[in-house]
Order: C-alpha cells, then sequence, then structure tokens
C-alpha cells in the first residue's frame, strides 16, 4: 500500500538522477509533450493549431483555467488585465537606480520581485481571489516592466500603458513608441510576436518551471516563485539561448560565413564551442515550435523589409547539421531558440532583451503550473535527497596543528 517514494523510505533507498532526466518531479494535466514524435499539446490543442488560430491571451487563459474561454470570458479576462498594465510610480525610481547596462533580465527578476513589496494583498498562496488577483497583476504588468527597463537602459522616457490597444501591441509602444510621435505597427508584425508568445507559453517541467513550482512548494507567494523562474531562465542552456544563438551567428559571419568549420569546431567538443539552439533534453526530434518559428522568420523579415544574411546563414547550419552524423547520431534538431532571435533582431530589440521576451511568453504557463501544484492535495515541499560522497567522520584538528 505504500507510494513509490515511501516505500524508497521505508527500505532506506533512494534513487540518484542527476539533471532529472528520468524522474518526473510531479503528475500535470497542462502541456503533454512526446519528445520523440514531436508532439506538443497544451490542454490537449495541438501547438501549431494554437499558433495559427489562438491569441496569447486565449492561451494563457486555457493553461490557467484549463478550458478555451467564451468570447464572454475572454474579454472579462482581457479587461481585467488592461485594468491592471500600470506601475505604481514608485517603481521608477527602481528602473533608473539600476546601471544602464544592466541586462534587461537582471532588471525583470528584481522587479517581478519586488512586486510583493508593493502588492501586499495578493500574497496569500491559499486564497484563490489573491492569487487570481496575482495572476492577473503578473501578465499585465510584465510588459510594462520589460518596456521601462528596455527603455530606461536607452535612456528614453518611460510611456504609460495604452489600454486601447491589444496586449502585444501596447508592449511593442512601450518599447519603441516615443511621447512625441504616434507609433505604428504593421498588425501583421503584431501577431508574428503574439504568436511567438503562444508558442513560449509552456513547456512542462523545464528548468524555469520546475524552478517555479520549487519555490511555490514552500508556500513562497506567487512574485516570489515567477522571479526565481525568471532567474532560471537566464542562462544560455534554456533562456538564453536565443541570445547565445544570434551572437553565435554574427560570429559565423564575421568569420566569413565559415559554417563547415564552425560545425567541426563543435563536433570536436572545443572548449565553450556548441551549436546553440540545437538539442533539446526532451525532444528527439525537430521541435515542432522551430518548424512554426522557421517558416514565420521570413514572413517576418519580409514584411519588415529587413533581409539578414544571418536567416540563409541559420537555415545552411541548420541544413549541414542535419546531414552531418554527430548531430544525427545524438538526435540533435533545431529547438524553439534557433530561428526566434533572428525575428526578434528585424522588429528592432537588442539582442539582451531576447530573453525577456521568452519570459513574456512563458509567465502564462509558470502561472499555471504553480497554481496546479498549490491546489493539488499530494503536493508536499520539494526536497530532493542527495548521495553523500564526502568524507567519513574525523576529529577536529586545532589550527596550530594543520
Ligand atoms: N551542440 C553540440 N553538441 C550537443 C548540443 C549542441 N547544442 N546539445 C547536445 N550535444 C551533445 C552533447 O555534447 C552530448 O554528446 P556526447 O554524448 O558525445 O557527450 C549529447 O549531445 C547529449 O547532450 P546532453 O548535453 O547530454 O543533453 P541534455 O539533455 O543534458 O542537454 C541541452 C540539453 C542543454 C538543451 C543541450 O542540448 C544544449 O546545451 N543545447 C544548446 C543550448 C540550447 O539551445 N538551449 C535551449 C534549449 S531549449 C529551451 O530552453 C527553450
Amino acid at each position: 500500500g505504500l507510494g513509490v517514494g515511501a516505500l524508497l523510505k521505508e527500505t532506506g533507498h533512494v534513487t540518484l538522477d542527476p539533471g532529472f532526466t528520468n524522474t518526473a518531479s510531479t503528475t500535470s494535466a497542462i502541456t503533454y509533450i512526446d519528445g520523440d514524435a514531436g508532439i506538443l499539446r497544451y490542454r490537449g490543442y495541438p501547438i501549431d493549431e494554437l499558433a495559427e488560430k489562438a491569441s496569447f491571451l486565449e492561451v494563457a487563459y486555457l493553461l490557467i483555467h484549463g478550458e478555451l474561454p467564451s468570447q464572454a470570458e475572454l474579454d472579462n479576462f482581457t479587461d481585467n488585465v488592461k485594468r491592471h498594465t500600470l506601475l505604481d510610480e514608485k517603481f521608477r525610481a527602481f528602473f533608473s537606480a539600476f546601471p544602464r547596462r544592466a541586462h534587461p533580465m537582471a532588471v525583470l527578476s528584481s522587479a517581478v520581485s519586488a512586486l510583493s513589496t508593493f502588492y501586499q494583498d495578493s500574497l496569500d498562496p491559499f486564497d484563490a481571489e489573491q492569487v487570481e488577483r496575482s495572476s492577473i497583476r503578473l501578465i499585465a504588468k510584465l510588459p510594462t516592466i520589460a518596456a521601462y527597463a528596455y527603455k530606461t537602459s536607452i535612456g528614453q522616457p518611460l510611456l504609460y500603458p495604452d489600454n486601447s490597444l491589444g496586449y502585444v501591441e501596447n508592449f511593442l509602444r512601450m518599447t519603441f513608441g516615443l511621447p512625441t510621435e504616434p507609433y505604428e505597427v504593421d498588425p501583421e508584425i503584431v501577431r508574428i510576436l503574439d504568436m511567438l508568445f503562444v508558442l513560449h507559453a509552456d513547456h512542462e517541467q523545464n528548468c524555469s518551471t520546475s524552478t517555479v513550482r520549487l519555490v511555490g512548494s514552500s508556500h513562497a507567494n506567487l512574485f516570489s516563485s515567477i522571479s526565481a523562474g525568471v532567474d532560471a531562465l537566464f542562462g544560455p542552456l534554456h533562456g538564453g539561448a536565443n541570445q547565445a544563438v544570434l551572437e553565435m551567428l554574427e560570429q559565423i559571419h564575421t568569420n566569413g560565413d565559415d559554417v563547415e568549420s564552425f560545425v567541426r569546431r563543435v563536433k570536436n567538443k572545443e572548449p565553450g564551442v556548441k551549436l546553440m539552439g540545437f538539442g533539446h533534453r526532451v525532444y528527439k526530434n525537430y521541435d515542432p515550435r522551430a518548424a512554426v518559428v522557421k517558416k514565420a522568420t521570413r514572413k517576418a523579415l519580409d514584411l519588415l523589409g529587413k533581409p539578414d544574411p544571418l536567416l540563409d546563414l541559420a537555415m545552411r547550419l541548420e541544413e549541414v547539421a542535419l546531414s552531418d552524423d554527430y548531430f544525427v547520431e545524438r538526435k540533435l534538431y533545431p529547438n524553439v531558440d534557433f530561428y526566434t532571435g533572428v525575428i526578434y533582431k528585424a522588429m528592432g530589440f537588442p539582442t539582451n532583451a531576447f530573453t525577456v521576451l521568452f519570459a513574456l511568453g512563458r509567465l502564462p504557463g509558470w502561472i499555471a503550473q504553480w497554481r496546479e501544484m498549490m491546489s493539488d492535495p499530494a503536493t508536499k515541499i520539494g526536497r530532493p535527497r542527495q548521495v553523500y560522497v564526502g568524507e567519513t567522520e574525523r576529529s577536529y584538528v586545532d589550527i596550530k596543528s594543520r
């Protein structure tokens, strides 16, 4: 009658699984991945269908509440988000206090963490109404925070949110608009960024999501849990890969577009040389998100009238890698980060802001996973065991005798 965990404890055994390659940390009804077949579904809906047909806020609702919203539910959700886009005026001091050259992900995580200082009326993880309020606050305020981080880094004035605009258009305006000029953006570009957010919205128990869950399992509030997720996403093996991919492409381009010699260096495992944007713990097939992004990249560059040699370079890299035994044997395919950077760059985002865009997209997934965990009676504080390999017992030696 004992569960596996209890049984292992009972018999004095622990399992050792570095990197959790084979250990599930939870049950979940949110996202399904079949890594061998290259399948990804949110709440049962295939990712390419959602990318094509659903809006980001609709997908956020789906992830958090489990069902697609009716029109009335979506309108209500959208309205609610719009009513929370402003930041407390004191937040401005926050942005101006950071060094100009601060990485926007560092600013984002600090600012998200600071939300629990400003919004103390929604910190109780067991009060459903407060949790809903903090979820809406996060979704509403993250674009404002991201845009303000960018504006302060380039020394431009901050723009208040314009709640007559859609979620993504408002974000783009706060990021690229100026108080002196009306802001205009092609609706198809807005749609592409919205779709990129949909593609990033959840990915089951990845590093940042597991972090959000682990922090939340101590009953830390939602803001604190999410800021920990932002920090986990910062790393180049996770969300930071989109920045690393663009830097890699630029470097290869500067060195004369010699794709073959770069791939050779990757295969020789030269220290620090990896094909960034390739490989995935779960996908041993083409990442279905990468396929959608690849198609959107050409379209975005055409719409923006910004052809980019880095796109052709990325496509050649993919071609060379996918016909090379090293990558074939290891089942290394492009992941979601391989092409996104080229689009973000064409849209005008600086390279170090790319991971912030990933965070904006991933936010609803983090919230949904945190809420699923908090409402599951089987949840316990996350507390991995270890296999001790240090010294056995020994006696203290006085400092004079060492
Ligand atoms: N370039 C070259 N070789 C690679 C790459 C890569 N991008 N990825 C994996 N490999 C090789 C490894 O060296 C290893 O080879 P070996 O068996 O000869 O030692 C083999 O493939 C298996 O790789 P692991 O590192 O064991 O796979 P793991 O599941 O631990 O890592 C990860 C997955 C971190 C994504 C890895 O593929 C990687 O570092 N990729 C580049 C960074 C990246 O694009 N990250 C974004 C991931 S997606 C996301 O967060 C949205």
